[in-house]
């Protein structure tokens, strides 16, 4: 089974990475939104990239103009027809995705391989969105922020899922400089099971007084040699994302290392969801 046309449905902080590095291992790319204008955005975040890579000599310029060349935006979910995989990428709800899928079940040609995104949804929740026949080629194929540079992906089987989709998609994941885990169908997988008690204490300890934000942060960058302290990297990913993730965790688990902090809950009440409003545990002057 070969992937050569991929539509991407979502174009945000996931998405779009999501298509750059398919678009940039040859693959024909749709990047979709609802919104034309946020595919647009998507597609400028992804030139933003790649000008950056130019720039510092780690991209020629006709490269460039090949990757971008292989990307297009649309509003239309038609455009999903004769696409061989389909990424999801939108917001971290159940009902959100699965109202997508259903709709994707529909439009896209019978053998296209339906890809999830999410952080910690089961696979076969999301699933039973779709057409029996399709649940075989319905997969969780789980990128990590910024994709452009981190080489992981985690491959999520479903009960249904065939070693044919699952080996289509493990090729493609090499395809595209990435190592594949394979992780059981479990609230929060792999990473995110070791990712978010972390993020957690780090918010718990911070709410509690132990430290300031920054030096909390401090602690895990320098103490623990992490690229990024938990509370910066929380607020890299968003607020609202790591509020959906550890309810989803919660749900499933019943542990307290997975109960949503107070301090969280009320930064995403008022709005505060990290670097992409300009305010979340720290502040990002625009
Ligand atoms: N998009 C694309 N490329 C980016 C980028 C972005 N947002 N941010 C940085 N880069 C690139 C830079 O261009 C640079 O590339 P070159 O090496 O080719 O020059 C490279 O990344 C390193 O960047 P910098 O030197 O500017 O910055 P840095 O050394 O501080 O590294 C970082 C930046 C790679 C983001 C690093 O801070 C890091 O690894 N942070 C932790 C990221 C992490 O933990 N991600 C997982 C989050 S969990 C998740 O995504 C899953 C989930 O379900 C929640």
């Amino acid at each position: 089974m070969t992937i050569e046309r991929v539509f991407v449905a979502g174009a945000g902080l996931m998405g779009h990475g999501i298509a750059q590095v398919h678009a940039a291992a040859g693959r024909e790319v749709t990047v979709y939104e609802p919104d034309i204008a946020r595919a647009e955005a998507g597609i400028a975040r992804i030139t933003g990239n790649l000008d950056r890579a130019v720039a510092k000599g780690r991209l020629a310029e006709e490269a460039r103009s090949g990757i971008l060349a292989r990307i297009t935006g649309t509003a239309d979910l038609a455009d999903a027809e004769d696409a061989d995989l389909v990424v999801e990428a939108v917001f971290e709800d159940v009902d959100v995705k699965s109202a997508l899928w259903a709709q994707l079940d529909g439009i896209v040609q019978e053998d296209a391989i339906f890809a999830s995104n999410t952080s910690s949804i089961a696979i076969d929740r999301l699933a039973a969105a779709v057409s029996e026949p399709r649940r075989a080629r319905f997969l969780g194929m789980h990128f990590f922020s910024p994709v452009p540079v981190m080489p992981l992906v985690e491959l999520i089987r479903g009960s249904a899922t065939s070693d044919d989709a699952a080996e289509a998609v493990r090729a493609l994941a090499g395809d595209l400089g990435k190592q594949v885990i394979v992780s059981a169908d479990r609230p929060g997988f792999i990473v995110n099971r070791i990712l978010i008690p972390l993020l957690g204490e780090a918010m718990r300890a911070y709410e509690q007084g132990v430290g300031t934000a920054q030096d909390i942060d401090t602690g895990a960058k320098v103490g623990l040699n992490h690229p990024m302290g938990p509370l910066e990297l929380s607020d890299f990913i968003g607020l609202d994302v790591v509020l959906g993730i550890m309810r989803v965790l919660h749900e499933g688990f019943g542990e307290p290392q997975f109960a949503p902090p107070a301090v969280l809950e009320r930064l995403v009440a008022e709005g505060h969801l990290g670097q992409k409003t300009g305010r979340g545990f720290h502040a990002y002057p625009r």
